[in-house]
């Protein structure tokens, strides 16, 4: 006889044992909750595809999302984004981050909807001052130099991130429950590299000079990211979250021994932190740009999956990536701005590379502002159209 959690009724319901594989559809109010006189077996929804193939299910339509797909390419994203004022004020609207995280699931039925916010809502827990501008990208009170690391909080004031909180709430209610609904943070060496610089730069040079000269004052910053984000992604999955995701844009400009000291040591801490709460936490990680570095930090960081960029070269990523955890990407942005039959190619070269494994579709890194719409239509319909 199958187990329990295998066993499906035609309604395409499962009968799942107790205890439930996904705490977080009790938690949401979306599933029948348990009740103490029914401890075995319990009724939920039909498992979340995304969620299948995090969990070890490849899936015969691959589940596709898009990093960024809440963004200004959609007509109602910029419209809401004026309405707001300011990114941040867009972030902190419950309301309004709700609505801009449902905008791309309504349009396009995606597999999973990622909350609307930033990575540096984090530093501005801490009580830096964060600031978006216009045309240019976020600006910060840098940290270049120990004395300035040192007057760095050690813990964040978490109530200022209690609207990205009510905003996971509010969308967990309105969401499909088919549709995994993803939390997330930056790694901390990504975020330590806007802190230290105060902005974006081409090869975040400046946080890698702090790392080399000052290392006991930069790992300093990296603790107290470590730290907060912790507790910010278990709160996230109390609100609602199904999945985290750790966006370590940054990764790739570090050399090997530095790469492993600070993107992947620090996320195996966070992976650690966050499952000695919740052990069955789905996390899912993007060191951008890590290419052959990748097997390494899957193997140290414990993550279920790994974000892979278009760079990514196929056969090391199926023997040695997507045998061991879930492959997430990886098509060209580029290629979807593009259209036309190049775009057909690329997402048939995704598809061929990795979808007879465990694939989550999606690009290899956010898209872009002028993507055409159209082209997004084209390529979820190809890819939905596979059958592997
Ligand atoms: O994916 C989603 O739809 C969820 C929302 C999301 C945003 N930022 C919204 C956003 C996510 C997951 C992020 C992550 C993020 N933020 C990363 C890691 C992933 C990546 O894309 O590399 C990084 C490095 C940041 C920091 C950040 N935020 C930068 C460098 C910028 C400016 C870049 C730009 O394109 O202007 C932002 C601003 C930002 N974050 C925007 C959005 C939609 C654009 C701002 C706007 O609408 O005015």
């Amino acid at each position: 006889m199958l187990p329990a959690s295998d066993r499906r009724d035609r309604s395409g319901w499962t009968i799942a044992a107790w205890p439930n594989p996904y705490p977080q559809c009790i938690r949401s109010g979306n599933a029948l909750s348990i009740t103490p006189a029914e401890p075995h077996l319990t009724q939920i929804h039909a498992p979340k595809p995304f969620l299948e193939v995090l969990s070890g299910r490849r899936q015969p339509v691959p589940p596709i999302w898009m990093m960024r797909q809440a963004g200004r390419y959609l007509p109602e994203y910029r419209e809401l984004r004026a309405r707001a004022g300011g990114f941040l004020d867009l972030c902190f609207t419950p309301e309004y981050a709700a609505e801009v995280t449902l905008q791309p699931i309504r349009r396009f039925n995606f597999d999973a909807a990622i909350i609307f916010s930033d990575i540096l809502v984090i530093p501005y827990a801490l009580g830096r001052s964060v600031r978006f501008e216009v045309g240019e990208g976020p600006r910060l009170d840098p940290l270049e130099t120990p004395e300035q690391a040192g007057t760095l909080a050690r813990h964040g004031d978490f109530s200022k991130l209690e609207p990205v909180y009510e905003a996971l709430r509010r969308v967990r209610r309105e969401l499909d429950p088919n549709i995994a609904l993803i939390g997330f943070c930056g790694a901390p060496w990504t975020v330590a590299t806007y802190m230290v610089a105060g902005q974006g730069t081409p090869d975040q040079a400046p946080a890698r000079m702090m790392a080399y000269r000052h290392p006991e004052a930069f790992s300093t910053i990296i603790d107290v990211l470590v730290e907060n984000s912790i507790q910010y992604l278990l709160g996230q999955l109390n609100a609602g979250a199904d999945v985290l995701q750790i966006f370590d844009t940054w990764a790739g400009v570090l050399p090997p021994r530095e790469f492993a000291r600070w993107s992947t040591e620090p996320t195996r801490r966070i992976v650690e932190g966050v499952r000695a709460k919740m052990p069955a936490a789905k996390i899912i990680g993007f060191p951008r740009g890590a290419g052959a570095l990748l097997p390494g930090y899957v193997d140290a960081t414990g993550v279920d999956a790994v974000s892979i960029d278009w760079a990514a070269e196929p056969s090391l990523i199926r023997e040695r990536v997507q045998s061991r955890v879930a492959v997430q990407g990886n098509l060209d942005p580029l290629a979807l701005i593009a259209g036309g039959a190049a775009l057909d190619r690329a997402i048939d070269d995704v598809l061929e590379n990795y979808a007879g494994g465990r694939l989550i579709f999606n690009l290899g890194h956010g898209i872009q502002p002028e993507t055409p719409i159209a082209h997004v239509e084209q390529m979820i319909k190809r890819v939905r159209a596979y059958r592997g």
